[in-house]
């Protein structure tokens, strides 16, 4: 709880704070990466960093932070502490990192706002800081001693053992460790990081969805090619499908991800284009626990071609008893495949009979994600049961609307 002396000061300088917040958080970076250069070796991702997104996710949470704690001081913006969390404790973030994050933020906030920043507004802001800081570092706390690790230890090497080719874009990995340590379980929709050093010399860290259940060996995931267009084309992925194959050694972190499946309620899943893989993994936990549960994939893409992951997730609709699924392409509705229905054109739930009572989880392109999400609100869905993932720092916040 924000202490009496601070409140009213956040409360009359939160205005100038998150009008500023964006500059604040780009010299934050740009001076954090002068003194720390280290910090662009395998920590933080330099795709986020040229495109900006990084710097305005982390901007909007300490804006959506400090407005939470003067406006509902007794409920923490929840969703956000549990993503950044679990993305952090995914790179292997460690508690003595915050002092470094704190100095070279509180350096940019003097910097931006100059002698705005009396002694005052300062300790104020260090409060809000620290409350945020404490609050990330106890989450991340759990969630290493939950797997009984150490910051230190989440990366693990593996031996890719298979390179599948799903679509012109798609390739799908599957992993194998090669040490004797216990693959630790993932949950139902989690991702790994995966590290990998650049031509440069340079790791790059990316996240990606688990594809299957656990089998105490392996690891899958299912990597799209990033085409750049009139920009650089995605270096993680481009990297992994041109130049690692089988029996090559790739870091991986543990699995980590908030956006895990309720397996006691009926589940929804609707996915677009590589939006496929989380719930790909979520069924195939499903599959490997003999589940009964209704559970309906609804998935949006190009056409069926373009469409990854097509019979893995086909084969599991079709294992578990309540299963059905739904298509939309974009090119027409024809599709070879014996799935529930076929529609031509973008995602339209209307067209769907959809569970009572189920969790619905969403995944795909952020225009994709919000249509859907208001279409559920509309036939009454409550907020608390939808949940999405988002491919990239989440900008969305959907909570916050
Ligand atoms: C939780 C989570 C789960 C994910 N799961 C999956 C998954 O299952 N499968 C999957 O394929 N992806 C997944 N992703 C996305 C994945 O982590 C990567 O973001 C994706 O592979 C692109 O990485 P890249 O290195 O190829 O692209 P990057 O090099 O990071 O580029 C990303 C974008 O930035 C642009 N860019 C890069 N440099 C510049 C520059 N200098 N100037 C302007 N623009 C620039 C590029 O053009 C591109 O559009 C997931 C992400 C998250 C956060
Ligand atoms: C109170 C302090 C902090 C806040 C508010 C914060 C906030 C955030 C947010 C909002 C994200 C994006 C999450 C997402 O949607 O994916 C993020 C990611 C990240 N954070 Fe933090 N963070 C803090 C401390 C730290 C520290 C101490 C480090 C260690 C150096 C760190 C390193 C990272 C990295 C490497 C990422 C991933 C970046 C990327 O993928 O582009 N953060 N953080």
């Amino acid at each position: 709880m924000l202490s009496e002396t601070s409140r009213p000061i956040i409360e009359a300088t939160l205005p100038v704070v998150g009008e500023n917040i964006g500059k604040i958080a780009e010299r934050f970076y740009q001076h954090l990466f002068s003194e720390h250069p280290e910090l662009l070796d395998g920590i933080f991702n330099r795709g986020n960093q040229a495109e900006g997104t990084q710097q305005q996710a982390l901007a909007g949470s300490v804006a959506m932070f400090a407005s939470a704690l003067v406006s509902h001081p007794d409920q923490l913006p929840e969703h956000l502490l549990n993503r950044v969390a679990h993305k952090h404790a995914s790179l292997g973030i460690e508690p003595a990192q915050y002092q470094v994050v704190h100095d070279n933020l509180f350096w940019a906030i003097v910097d931006v706002l100059g002698d705005a920043v009396t002694p005052e507004v300062a300790a104020a802001w260090d409060e809000v800081y620290w409350l945020m800081a404490r609050a990330l570092i106890n989450q991340e706390r759990g969630l290493y001693s939950a797997r009984g690790v150490r910051p230190q230890i989440v990366w693990r090497d593996w031996e890719v053992t298979e390179k599948r080719r799903e679509t012109d874009d798609v390739v799908a990995f599957t992993v194998k460790r090669i040490d004797d340590r216990l693959v630790k379980t993932s949950l139902p929709g989690q991702y790994v990081t995966v590290r990998v050093p650049m031509p440069d010399g340079v790791r790059q860290p990316r996240q990606y969805s688990l594809i299957s259940a656990d089998d105490g060996e392996h690891r899958s995931f299912a990597v799209k090619r990033v085409r750049g267009g009139d920009k650089p084309d995605g270096e993680v992925s481009n990297l992994l499908h041109d130049s690692v194959d089988v029996g090559d050694t790739i870091t991986m972190s543990l699995p980590f991800g908030d956006v895990v499946l309720d397996d006691s309620r009926p589940a929804v899943f609707a996915s677009a284009g590589i939006g496929i893989t989380p719930m790909a993994g979520m069924l195939s936990h499903l599959v490997a626990a003999g589940s009964h549960l209704e559970i309906t994939l609804l998935h949006a893409d190009v056409d069926e071609a373009s469409w990854a992951l097509r019979q893995q997730v086909l084969d599991d609709v079709r294992a578990l008893p309540n299963g059905e699924l739904h298509v939309w392409f974009e090119g027409g509705a024809e599709c070879s495949l014996p799935v529930e229905s076929v529609h031509g054109g973008v995602m339209d739930l209307s067209e769907i009979d959809l569970p009572d009572d189920a969790v619905y989880y969403l995944c795909g392109p952020l225009p994709f994600m919000k249509a859907v999400r208001q279409s559920l609100l509309d036939r009454g869905v409550s907020t608390r049961d939808i949940q999405y993932e988002v491919f990239g720092p989440d900008l969305w916040q959907a909570d916050a609307d």
